[in-house]
Order: C-alpha cells, then sequence, then structure tokens
C-alpha cells in the first residue's frame, strides 16, 4: 500500500499587520496583557471585501500546487478546512473548486475548528492508501477579523485570532522511510459548549443554558438569527478560556505521544514538532513537558495569532521554507481545539 507524501506546501496571509496596540483603538486591552498571555504580537487581517477564506486557500493551494510540480486541473480531490466559511452553506471546497477552475473533482469540508487541518489530512491520507486519488489539495483557511466581537466585551477572544491559509497536496509515494506514517483523531463532545459558537443554529437552547437565549416565545424566524442575539453580542464566539488551557495542555502531549508510540519513536527522536498555534503559553508547556529543545519545536503565534485551521499549515510551511524542515526529518503535527477534538500526524518528510 502507498504512503501519502507532502508533495507542496504553500500559505498566505494578507499584507494589512495588526498589531496589539492596534486594538486598543476598539477596546480596553494592551500589549503587555496579550503578550504575557498569549505571546502574540501581531496579526493578519484580511481586506474587508477583497479578500475571503476562499481566495486565501486559492492563493496558498496555487504556491502548494506548483511546488508539487502539478497544475490545479490534476488536482482530484479537495478538502477544505474552515470555521469561518464565505457562505453558511454551500462550503468552501466548492467555492475553491471554482475559484481555481478546476475539473468537477469532489470537494469536502471539515469542520473540527482548530482540529481541522489534521482531520482534513488524515481523510486524505485514507483516500491517497486505498490508491482512490493521487493528486489531493488540502487546505486550511480562516478569515477571523469578520467574526469577532471587537468592544471590550469580546476582548479575550478577538485578540487571539488572525486571518491567513495554508494548503498541501498529498501524492502517493513508494520510496522507503517516506510520507504520512500514521494519523490520531480525538473528541470529547461534553465539553462542546466550552469553546463555541452558537448562534445562528438551530440548537434553540436544546443544550445550552435555557436562559442564554429568548426563544421560548420568539417566531421561528427568529429563532435562527434575531435582532436580540445581535443586541446581546450571541454571534460571537464563546470561550472559557482557562478550561481549555487546563485540557489542552493534557491533550497535547497525550496525542503527540501516541503518534511516537504507535511508530515506534520517543519524543527525542522528533526533529520538528508543529503545534496548533493556539497559544504561546500552551506550546511552551507542551515543550517542558515532553523535554523538547527550543530547535525541535516550531512557533509562529508571535507573528500571526492564532489562525485555526490554517495554523499548523501555515506553521509548517514557514518551517520548511527556513529549512528547519528537511529531507527524512521526523515532524510531527499536533492540533488540539472546540469540540473539544484533538489529533495528531506523525511524518518523515
Ligand atoms: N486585555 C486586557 N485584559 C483582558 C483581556 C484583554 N484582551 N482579556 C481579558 N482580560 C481581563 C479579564 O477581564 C480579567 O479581568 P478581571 O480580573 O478584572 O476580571 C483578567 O484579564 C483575567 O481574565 P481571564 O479570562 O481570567 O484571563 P486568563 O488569565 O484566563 O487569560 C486566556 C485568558 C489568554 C484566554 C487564557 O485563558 C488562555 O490562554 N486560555 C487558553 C485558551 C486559548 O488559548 N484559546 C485559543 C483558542 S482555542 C484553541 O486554539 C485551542
Amino acid at each position: 500500500m502507498p504512503r501519502s507524501k507532502i508533495a507542496g506546501i504553500g500559505m498566505y496571509v494578507p499584507a494589512n499587520v495588526v498589531t496589539n496596540d492596534d486594538l486598543t483603538q476598539y477596546m480596553d486591552t494592551n500589549d503587555a496583557w496579550i503578550q504575557e498571555r498569549t505571546g502574540i504580537k501581531e496579526r493578519r487581517y484580511a481586506h474587508r471585501t477583497e479578500e475571503t477564506t476562499t481566495t486565501m486557500g486559492a492563493e496558498a493551494a496555487k504556491i502548494a500546487i506548483e511546488r508539487a510540480g502539478t497544475t490545479a486541473q490534476d488536482i482530484d480531490f479537495i478538502v477544505f478546512a474552515t470555521l469561518s466559511p464565505d457562505y453558511y452553506f454551500p462550503g468552501c471546497g466548492v467555492m475553491l473548486q471554482r475559484a481555481m477552475k478546476m475539473k468537477e473533482v469532489g470537494a469536502l469540508d471539515v469542520r473540527n475548528q482548530c482540529s481541522g487541518f489534521l482531520y482534513a489530512l488524515s481523510v486524505a491520507d485514507q483516500f491517497i492508501k486505498t490508491g482512490m486519488y493521487k493528486n489531493i489539495l488540502v487546505v486550511g483557511a480562516e478569515k477571523h477579523s469578520f467574526g469577532l466581537d471587537f468592544t471590550t466585551r469580546g476582548r479575550n477572544i478577538s485578540v487571539i485570532f488572525g486571518d491567513g491559509a495554508g494548503a498541501v497536496v498529498l501524492q502517493p509515494t513508494e520510496k522507503e522511510g517516506q510520507g504520512i506514517l500514521s494519523t490520531h483523531l480525538h473528541s470529547d463532545g461534553e465539553s462542546a459548549e466550552i469553546l463555541a459558537m452558537y448562534n445562528p443554529g438551530t440548537h434553540a437552547n436544546h443544550w445550552a443554558d435555557k436562559n442564554y437565549a429568548d426563544f421560548d416565545d420568539a417566531p421561528i424566524a427568529e429563532m435562527f438569527m434575531s435582532h436580540a442575539m445581535i443586541d446581546k453580542a450571541q454571534n460571537f464566539p464563546f470561550m472559557d478560556g482557562q478550561s481549555v488551557f487546563k485540557k489542552a495542555v493534557v491533550k497535547f502531549p497525550e496525542v503527540i505521544m501516541e503518534a511516537l508510540q504507535a511508530n515506534g519513536y520517543q519524543s527525542t527522536d522528533i526533529n520538528m514538532l508543529i503545534p496548533h498555534q493556539a497559544n504561546l503559553r500552551i506550546s511552551q508547556f507542551v515543550q517542558q513537558k515532553l523535554k523538547l529543545s527550543d530547535e525541535q519545536v516550531y512557533n509562529n503565534i508571535q507573528q500571526y495569532g492564532n489562525t485555526t485551521a490554517a495554523s499548523v499549515p501555515i506553521a509548517l510551511c514557514e518551517a520548511w521554507e527556513k529549512g528547519k524542515v528537511k529531507e527524512g526529518d521526523l515532524v510531527c503535527l499536533a492540533a488540539f481545539g472546540s469540540g473539544f477534538t484533538w489529533a495528531s500526524a506523525l511524518l518523515k518528510w
């Protein structure tokens, strides 16, 4: 059975740099608080009208496709991970197929937030291994800047996120010791409401606090989206940051060790760990727990913030471009996020 290899990788971040100081125009925050709690110095925000999640994904995809030595016409399947799609439906996969003038290939959207890219990679890996497809485009992209509460009310979340996209082309390889060795996917829906955007949605308070929104007397047309929801800022993400932190620092090391043990490796064997860029403090905690050196872990949240489904491919691409990921290296990708979901992939570059 062939393995899949990352034949090409690309990233795209918008030109607009937004510093921590820039955010003080909108909310009561400051550079010291943001850097101390998250490590973030700046992030990128997409052009308001000219860039979307799909267009950023397409920019990253063009680079990945070119580096794979192939063309958009050769792509035989698309997997697109995002939590900030251009439309509620249809998904970004079909928008990308249209934007890149691809053949009428299958396009799958993955909704696993911070773990989205790893879930997408794992799905694509299975299709390559079975021989069903030969050139799969896997994209992670986010335009968070359109969905954040830029008032002081939303500051605990809004300062964390940034926009961008990353993409890879997966192809089969028969070369000994190359490619994706294994992927590992997990979820625990008990904590679904800890990090979530409830509205617009069809829940009608079924799961959440019954007092969360005024649905009892609402006409059905106002249960999906209403003026009251907007007035109460219920159309923005909710996060219990400390609960996320506590779970993340357990599940990140666990899923990394799972990948290593499945392939007979130890943490000392890792050449490069690319953790989802959730928060620099989480990455540092994981690094210490696994006793990894600074050279074994790549972080760039300082420049881009948390770009959710885009963060792993952006960090991997940047590390590769800087020569920090080389042929034959043992690379571990790992993520944890909303759901909760968490995942890892171990590969030989
Ligand atoms: N600027 C200034 N002050 C702020 C800000 C801000 N942006 N946000 C919150 N504060 C204030 C709060 O109002 C609070 O003030 P008070 O003490 O007067 O009430 C104080 O700072 C502490 O607030 P907490 O919410 O308790 O802050 P905490 O120390 O937990 O830090 C943070 C918040 C950074 C989100 C932290 O909980 C964390 O790192 N959690 C992990 C979650 C995470 O990384 N999420 C990323 C997205 S999910 C993912 O990718 C996995």
